[in-house]
C-alpha cells in the first residue's frame, strides 16, 4: 500500500469513527443538569415493566432519578394486615439499576391511599394509639428494610399540614389517634429502619404565606426535637401563573435557611382555566367542569405551548440560582397523556402540563429546558 492510499485509510478510519455531527448526541435533561440536582420523573408501573418501551427508554435518557408513581403507597403494597406486595416495587429497582437512575420511595405515612384497615379497631371501633403505632412501626420496619440501601430518598410522611382553620396539622385519621406525634414517630421509625436513607417530609401549596410559614413552624419543631429529618419536598403542582416565582423562591429560602436539603418532587404546571383554587391539590378535591374550563381539546395552541415553555424556563431559574440547597427536581409524570391533571381537580380534562406530549415528542417546555441547563453558570 502506497503512501497516499495508506493516509487515506487511516481518514476514512478517522471519520468513521467519529460521531457525525447528525447522529452526536443530543443533549438531556439529566445531563445539562447534572453539575446542578438530579432531574427525576414519576412513572407508573407500566411503564416500568415493558407494557410501553418507548416511555421507558425516554424516561431513562431524560432522567436521573425514578419516584413510583403508586407502588410505593401502602394500598398497593401493603394491602391487608398480613400481606405485603413487593413485585412491583421490586420492579423499580430493577429499572433504576440498570438505568442507573436514584430510585425514591414514596410515601410511607399518608392519610390517602391508605387501606381502611389501616385505621379499624376492634368492634368498628378506631384502634387505640399502641395498635397504630405498631401498625405504622412494622410497615415502615418492613418497607423500609427491604429496601434499605436500594431507595435513596423516603418522603416519610405525605401532606400533613391543614389547609385553613387554626391548626396546624391536618385533622387525619393519624393525627386523631395517635396524637401530633405521629409525625416525630414515623421519622424516627424510618431512621431506624435504613439509616442511611434520606428522609423527607411532602406536601403541596408551601408556596402561600399560610402553608409556608406552617411548614417553617412544623419543620422546626422537628428540628429542635433531633427528629432525623433530611429536608422538605415541595410538590409544586403549579399554573401558568400561581404561584408567582417571588413565592417560589422564598419558600426554598425559608428550608434551606432551616438547614433542610430541599426537593422539588411532584412538578408539574396546569395550563387549563380554573375556578381560582390554585395551590390545593388534595387529591381527594373534585370541582365540576364545563366546556369553557376544557379549551384545548384539539391541541394546545403555540403561544400557549410559548407560555408553558416561558412558565418552565422562569421556574428553572430559580431552580438554579438555589442549587446548592436543591438536590432533585422531579417532574410528576412523563407525558401529557398520562398525567393526573386530565382527570384533576375536574375529570376528563385535556391538560398539557408535562415536557412531552401525547406521542412522546419533546415540546417547546423541554427545549426551553435544555437550553437553560445548557447555558454556563457562575459556580
Ligand atoms: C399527591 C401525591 C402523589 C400523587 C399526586 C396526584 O401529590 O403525593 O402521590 O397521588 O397527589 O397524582
Amino acid at each position: 500500500m502506497n503512501f497516499r492510499s495508506h493516509t487515506a485509510l487511516l481518514l476514512l478510519a478517522a471519520a468513521t469513527s467519529l460521531p457525525h455531527p447528525a447522529h452526536a448526541a443530543e443533549p438531556t435533561l439529566r445531563g445539562v443538569f447534572e453539575k446542578d440536582f438530579l432531574v427525576g420523573v414519576a412513572l407508573s408501573s407500566g411503564t416500568i415493566t415493558g407494557r410501553n418501551p418507548k416511555a421507558a427508554e425516554l424516561a431513562a435518557t431524560q432522567f436521573s432519578a425514578i419516584t413510583p408513581e403508586n407502588e410505593t403507597k401502602w394500598q398497593s403494597i401493603h394491602p391487608q394486615p398480613d400481606q405485603y406486595r413487593f413485585e412491583s416495587a421490586d420492579a423499580y429497582v430493577s429499572f433504576a439499576k440498570e438505568h442507573k437512575m436514584e430510585l425514591i420511595g414514596h410515601t410511607l405515612v399518608w392519610h390517602s391511599q391508605t387501606p381502611g384497615w389501616v385505621f379499624q379497631g376492634e368492634d368498628g371501633k378506631p384502634p387505640t394509639r399502641e395498635v397504630l403505632l405498631k401498625r405504622m412501626h412494622d410497615h415502615i420496619q418492613t418497607v423500609v428494610g427491604r429496601y434499605k440501601g436500594k431507595v435513596k430518598d423516603w418522603d416519610v410522611v405525605n401532606e400533613a399540614l391543614s389547609d385553613g382553620g387554626p391548626e396546624l396539622l391536618r385533622d387525619s385519621p393519624w393525627r386523631k389517634i395517635i396524637g401530633d406525634d405521629f409525625i416525630d414517630l414515623a421519622f424516627r421509625y424510618a431512621h431506624e429502619a435504613d439509616p442511611k436513607a434520606e428522609l423527607y417530609y411532602n406536601d403541596y401549596g408551601l408556596e402561600s404565606e399560610r402553608k409556608r410559614a406552617n411548614s417553617v413552624k412544623l419543620l422546626k419543631g422537628l428540628l429542635d426535637r433531633g427528629v432525623p429529618i433530611t429536608g422538605v419536598g415541595t410538590q409544586s403542582h403549579f399554573h401558568l401563573n400561581q404561584p408567582p416565582v417571588a413565592d417560589i423562591e422564598k419558600t426554598i429560602k425559608d428550608f434551606s435557611a432551616l438547614g433542610l436539603k430541599v426537593m422539588v418532587t411532584e412538578l408539574d404546571v396546569d395550563v387549563l382555566p380554573g375556578r381560582g383554587n390554585f395551590g390545593n391539590a388534595d387529591v381527594n378535591r373534585r370541582e365540576q367542569g364545563d366546556a369553557t374550563l376544557n379549551p384545548y381539546t384539539a391541541g394546545l395552541p403555540e403561544d400557549m405551548q410559548k407560555k408553558l415553555a416561558e412558565r418552565y424556563a422562569e421556574i428553572f431559574d430559580v431552580y438554579l440560582r438555589h442549587r446548592k440547597a436543591i438536590t432533585r427536581v422531579t417532574f410528576w409524570g412523563l407525558s401529557d397523556g398520562q398525567t393526573w391533571l386530565n382527570g384533576f381537580p375536574i375529570r376528563g380534562r385535556t391538560n398539557y402540563p408535562l415536557l412531552f406530549d401525547r406521542e412522546l415528542k419533546p415540546k417547546p417546555a423541554f427545549e426551553a429546558l435544555i437550553k437553560k441547563g445548557s447555558e454556563k453558570r457562575t459556580p
